[in-house]
């Protein structure tokens, strides 16, 4: 094990709120032992961007790993050659060309089909009325699982989730993630039962047309459920509570003094969708002043760096018009977000300008509160607009 300092957390409170917590660990002990997590985080912004990119030392192989074991081996667990070679076979389905080309309009008229049919309700949760349908109908889309309903989509991604963070061990959450992997392998049977077209650019037909073993192929779908449905959920619903529960953001934007990129960026740095990532210690090695000793679990700590205030100004504040370029919310090494412009586009390019525009008056309707430490989002935004 490390020679960290060990650093205690209350679980309960961490999964509320981690950022008090995280700003103690940045400021005395940068390098920390967590017994409850049972790991060794990284919280400085400049320690997690170098170290990311150590792999020998700092490996995303993890046999053992749960995700490993109840999702199958995928890229995100792979380290150098191999990783590589699978991002290479997904990058088809996922350029910013095809984004821009072939799945942006798809989305815009997936999105405003929903919009459609919210606008005459007046008031919803938008989290589970508009974030979570028009998240899934991208990642039918951009899977190729088109035999699948939203709401199974949001399911299963929910499922594998939990079943990655299960540490505990729980026996139901293990049989849900099982239950979901095998609902998400029957429609992969049926997507590669349909007739390939040069077409389709979904990530099941580019991989698959990249001679992707079959297990490789099943990982990487399940990997990008897992990473494609909550994230953009969660940072659609709660970039738009942040912009309603700051006026003066969302009036920059409203005047063209910044724009809904920013806005988006600005909440991802500030709330972190994925706030953490593991590694594996491969092999014994000191950084910082702190030993390593192979097999050391240790979490590369994105909401915690994005929170740095030698890199961000009062970095507990929402500020669209904020320097961005230091915030690593998509990750700072090998394993950067493979989606990253698929959710840019979703998000910042349709989701966000279709809303304000086809929901006037849009106002928050209650309080929101946000959960969780190593995935963070909204529970619920009531919000209401004019009829
Ligand atoms: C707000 C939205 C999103 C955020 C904040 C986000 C964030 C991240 C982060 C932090 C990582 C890990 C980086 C690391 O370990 O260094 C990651 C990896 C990944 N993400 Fe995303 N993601 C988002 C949306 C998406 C979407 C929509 C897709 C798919 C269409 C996707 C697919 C992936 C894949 C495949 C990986 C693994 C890449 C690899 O291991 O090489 N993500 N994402």
């Amino acid at each position: 094990m490390s020679n960290a300092p060990v650093v205690p957390v209350d679980l309960a409170r961490f999964t509320t709120d981690p950022y008090p917590a995280l700003a103690a660990m940045r400021a005395d002990a940068p390098i920390a032992f967590v017994p409850q997590l049972g790991a060794t985080l990284l919280t400085r912004r400049t320690d997690v961007h170098r170290e990311e990119k150590r792999i020998d030392v700092f490996s995303s192989l993890q046999p053992d790993g749960l995700m490993t074991r109840l999702m199958g081996e995928n890229m995100m667990r792979k380290d150098g050659a191999p990783h590589q070679a699978e991002r290479r076979a997904l990058f088809p389905a996922v350029s910013p060309r095809t984004v821009a080309q072939h799945w942006k309009p798809l989305f815009q008229a997936d999105c405003a089909r929903i919009l459609e049919d919210l606008k005459p309700r007046g008031a919803c949760d938008l989290v589970r009325d508009y974030a979570m349908p028009v998240s899934a109908e991208a990642l039918k889309r951009v899977t190729g699982l088109l035999t699948m309903t939203a709401a199974e989509m949001d399911g299963v991604s929910q499922a594998m989730i939990d079943g990655c963070a299960n540490y505990s061990g729980d026996p139901d959450v293990t049989a849900r993630c099982h239950a979901a992997t095998a609902r998400i392998d029957a429609h992969i049977d049926a997507g590669l039962a349909r007739h390939a077209t040069p077409e389709d650019m979904s990530a099941l037909a580019v991989m698959r047309a990249a001679g992707l073993p079959q297990a490789s192929l099943r990982a990487n779908i399940k990997l990008i459920i897992s990473g494609g449905q909550n994230e953009p959920r969660d940072a659609i619903a709660g970039t738009v509570w942040a912009l309603l529960d700051h006026p003066a953001q969302l009036e920059l934007i409203r005047t063209g003094h910044a724009s809904w990129a920013d806005a988006f960026a600005e909440y991802a740095r500030w709330m972190s969708p994925i706030g953490m990532s593991p590694r594996r210690v491969a092999r014994a090695d000191r950084v910082a002043g702190i030993d390593f000793a192979p097999e050391d679990r240790v979490f590369l700590m994105f909401s915690a760096a994005n929170r740095d205030p030698e890199w961000f100004d009062a970095p507990d504040s929402f500020q669209i018009r904020r320097n961005l370029q230091p915030a690593i919310s998509f990750g700072a090494g090998p394993h950067f977000c493979a989606g990253a412009a698929v959710a840019r586009s979703l998000i910042a390019d349709v989701a966000l300008p279709m809303l304000f525009a086809r929901l006037p008056g849009l106002h928050l309707t209650g309080p929101v509160t946000l959960h969780g430490w190593a995935f963070r989002g909204p529970r619920a935004v009531p919000v209401a607009w004019a009829g």
